[in-house]
């Protein structure tokens, strides 16, 4: 069971879109996914159709010992045909942690007891059988970020491919040190996402050049480009394979989804 931590503290950078779509389409690949929503904005849970404010058992009663794990993660089928992948059919079933509201707190009601930093991991021990876990995180180094961080074997960078792109990084990347050492001597940073790319910007391509210059392997080589398809899915509840499968979107979180099975193969 891989646990990767989609992470930056920098707002809309494309978490939950990757999070969602990556793991969906591990999901169309045949490997068993769980998506969990450590976001009190509950974005990937709605995103993917759950109406979170409708939930009575969430991640948060989970951390408050109110509920386990099992009985609250929420199965979601998927049933699409790919045009370029020569319209094949691919079904399946991914699994969701929800979040809600409730969580907005944590940092509050959960700051001040013993092992807050590991209340994630603890919820999860009893989690298992799955390929792959994603953890969507909030945009700050927080708490549930933190979770994330001492849970996760593996970390996910997006970074959108744009003016500052890379700004804020050397904080993120301190605070990923300081918990090795601390906390999960386990943690990697695997994965550079790009997102939101125009190949028609000047700026964008210089942005990626850095950006490789900067990681260098651990910068995915699929890139996530600009599309628009991307950003109406989730007010219709759907992943991009079910919303528009023959957009720019489905088909690179489609590949970076098989890039990131080929680098595990490895
Ligand atoms: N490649 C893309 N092309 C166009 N729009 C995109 C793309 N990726 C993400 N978006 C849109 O940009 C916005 C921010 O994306 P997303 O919610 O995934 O970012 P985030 O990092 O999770 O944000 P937050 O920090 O608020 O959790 C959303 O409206 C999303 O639909
Ligand atoms: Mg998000």
């Amino acid at each position: 069971m891989k646990r990767i931590a989609i992470i930056n503290q920098k707002g809309g950078v494309g978490k939950t879109t990757s999070a969602v779509n990556i793991g969906a389409g591990l999901c169309l690949l045949k490997k068993r996914v769980l998506l969990i929503d450590l976001d009190p904005q509950a974005h990937l849970t709605y995103s993917v159709g759950i109406k979170a404010h409708e939930l009575d058992k969430t991640i948060y009663h989970v951390f408050r010992g109110d509920s386990e794990a099992t009985q609250v993660i929420i199965p979601r089928l998927i049933d699409v045909s790919l045009p370029f992948s020569a319209h094949s059919r691919y079904s399946g079933e991914f699994f969701v942690l929800p979040s809600s509201l409730d969580l907005s707190g944590a940092d509050l009601e959960f700051g001040g007891i013993a092992g807050r930093e590991f209340l994630l991991k603890e919820c999860l021990a009893s989690v298992d059988g799955f390929d792959f876990v994603f953890i969507d995180c909030p945009p700050s180094l927080g708490l549930l970020t933190l979770n994330a961080l001492t849970t996760a074997d593996e970390i996910y960078i997006p970074l959108q491919t744009e003016f500052l792109a890379l700004q804020g990084i050397s904080k993120l990347l301190e605070t990923v040190e300081i918990v090795r050492k601390r906390l999960n001597n386990e943690i990697k940073i695997s994965g550079i996402i790009g997102t939101r790319f125009d190949g028609r910007k000047r700026l964008n391509r210089e942005v990626v050049e850095r950006i490789r210059e900067y990681f260098g392997e651990q910068f995915f080589k699929t890139l996530i480009r600009e599309n628009i398809s991307l950003a109406e899915a989730p007010s219709f509840g759907k992943t991009i394979y079910e919303y528009k499968p023959d957009c720019y979107g489905s088909e690179d979180y489609f590949n970076l989804s098989r890039e990131i099975l080929e680098k595990q193969e490895l």
